[in-house]
């Protein structure tokens, strides 16, 4: 259940053919690891990148230019990096016996947290940047294939989406119906087991009209479903249009208004910040899917304090309660972590017990990484990996069940897919149910971007199987 969050995409190979090679002929090869505010992130670098005439290249051993988008979440994922480094330092090394200059740069969090330290350990690399400076990619990039090494990780006091320049229509269009776009970064609430408000910095929203703006851009050229990111996505707040405070709620209702824009999302949120704005625009804007991540990450009341959640379980169930109320077919995704230092097998019982009795359509789970710096690394009680690893199973099997049960609920019912690609077998089509399940369609049903209504006929492991209705 962890593939989500170590998603690894090669970076928007889709725009290929969409930006145009200038004569000298540069390309780019962009890995992503981690979140989807890293695919987000890595469009708008390539954007940026397009500008000053890279076009993307899926084939790295083609690159003149190598940008790895790093995840510093937990051990595993950092250390993922490195070993790829390691592999594109033979790759620089065969490139130049043939005469081409290779660029290799690290980018995301891991560039944020270890700065220097890469430089160090991987000499293939020739540049860092932290996610706060990537407007100014092209012109570090430059400096780079003057042979400098850089290091490029302050919190630039500019705002870099003033100067990141906003994608080609035809490259929106090659990336699908469905998009990202972030409303929101970094995060003041210091979970004592989370590196984001260290790498990410503290919480900063973009406003109203930029946002406004770009969602427009989007929906004009045929986004049809949009999601909204932050790390802490429902802490947004901004002056609104009628001069007042918004919050992620009211902020959705304005979206909701942008013609094209059927369905929106947001993620990931904290139950801190689930506002009666944002409960009632699940309740009133039926463009607002019915699907919400809200991780809780224990269920122990004691482990949630340690952790510096700042809410019980019973906070959390409340909360759910409130928002089921207001929009009773909501689906609920979330987020856990076993092995906290000092949880006992009552500690996750209770955890066991919350998931229970929240039941989950869809869930991540994973160990406890100690992350340096962060005050979980230096807390005692850290347990040792085999007790981890048969909490985490039992877990998984009860998330698993839950999840399946959820797709097997579905089975007879009718309802709303959004069409995005073609299936893997001829004659198919996949889409997305409104609970963000793959859902395998007869072409003949639709085009992509059409949102069309099916019974679901059967729930595989990965996805359902569809009927159209007419
Ligand atoms: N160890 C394990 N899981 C972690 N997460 C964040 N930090 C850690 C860590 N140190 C998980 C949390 C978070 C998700 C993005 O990753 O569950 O919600
Ligand atoms: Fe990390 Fe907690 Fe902030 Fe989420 S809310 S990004 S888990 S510190």
């Amino acid at each position: 259940m962890e593939q989500n969050y170590s998603l690894e995409s090669v970076g928007d190979t889709a725009t290929r053919d969409a930006v145009e090679a200038r004569p000298d002929g540069k390309k780019v090869f962009v890995k992503t690891y981690g979140c989807q505010m890293n695919v987000y992130d890595s469009q708008r670098m390539s954007d940026a990148l397009a500008a000053d005439g890279y076009a993307p290249t899926e084939r790295i051993e083609d690159a003149d230019l190598i940008l790895l988008n790093t995840c510093h979440i937990r051990e595993k994922a950092a250390e993922k990096v490195y070993s790829e480094l390691g592999r594109i330092r033979q790759l620089k090394q065969e490139r130049g016996a043939l005469g081409r200059e290779t660029v290799v740069g690290v980018a995301g969090c891991v560039a944020q947290a270890e700065g220097q330290e890469i430089l160090r350990r991987a000499p293939a690399v020739d540049l860092v940047i932290g996610p706060q400076t990537y407007h100014r990619l092209p012109m570090v990039v430059k400096r780079a294939r003057g042979g400098e090494k850089i290091v490029e990780t302050d919190y630039a006091i500019e705002d870099k989406f003033e100067h990141l320049p906003a994608p080609q229509r035809k490259v929106v269009r090659a990336r699908g119906v469905t998009a990202f776009l972030t409303v929101q970064e970094g995060c003041d609430k210091f979970c004592t087991f989370c590196v984001v408000p260290y790498t990410r910095g503290s919480e900063v929203s973009r406003s109203v009209a930029q946002i406004v703006a770009e969602a427009e851009q989007l929906a004009e050229a045929g986004v049809r479903e949009l999601t909204l990111l932050g790390q802490n996505v429902n802490a947004w707040h901004g002056e609104g249009a009628d001069g007042r405070e918004w919050g992620l709620g009211e902020l959705l209702f304005r979206l909701a208004e942008i013609p094209g824009l059927d369905r929106l999302r947001y993620t990931t949120s904290h139950p801190r910040d689930m506002d009666d704005a944002l409960i009632a625009a699940h309740r009133d804007l039926p463009s607002l899917m019915p699907y919400l991540h809200l991780p809780v990450q224990s269920g122990s009341d004691r482990i949630l304090k340690a952790m510096n959640r700042k809410h019980t379980g019973d906070d959390y169930r409340r909360l759910i309660d409130r928002i089921r109320t207001a929009r009773p077919d909501i689906a609920m995704s979330g987020d856990f972590i076993v092995g906290f230092p000092g949880e006992t097998d009552a500690d996750f019982e209770d955890t066991m017990r919350l998931i229970r009795d929240v039941t989950y359509a869809q869930a991540f789970s994973f160990k406890y990484s100690p992350r340096p710096g962060t005050p979980g690394a230096d807390m005692d009680g850290h347990l040792p990996e085999d007790v981890k690893n048969e909490r985490l199973q039992a877990l998984q099997a009860l998330l698993l069940e839950q999840q399946r049960g959820f797709a097997a609920s579905l089975v007879g019912r009718k309802l709303d897919v959004l069409l995005e690609k073609p299936g893997r077998q001829p004659g198919q089509r996949v889409g997305r149910s409104p609970w963000l399940q793959p859902v395998i369609v007869d072409e003949k049903a639709g085009e992509i971007g059409d949102i069309i209504r099916v019974r679901i006929t059967d729930a595989g492991s990965n996805s359902l199987f569809s009927e159209p209705v007419f």
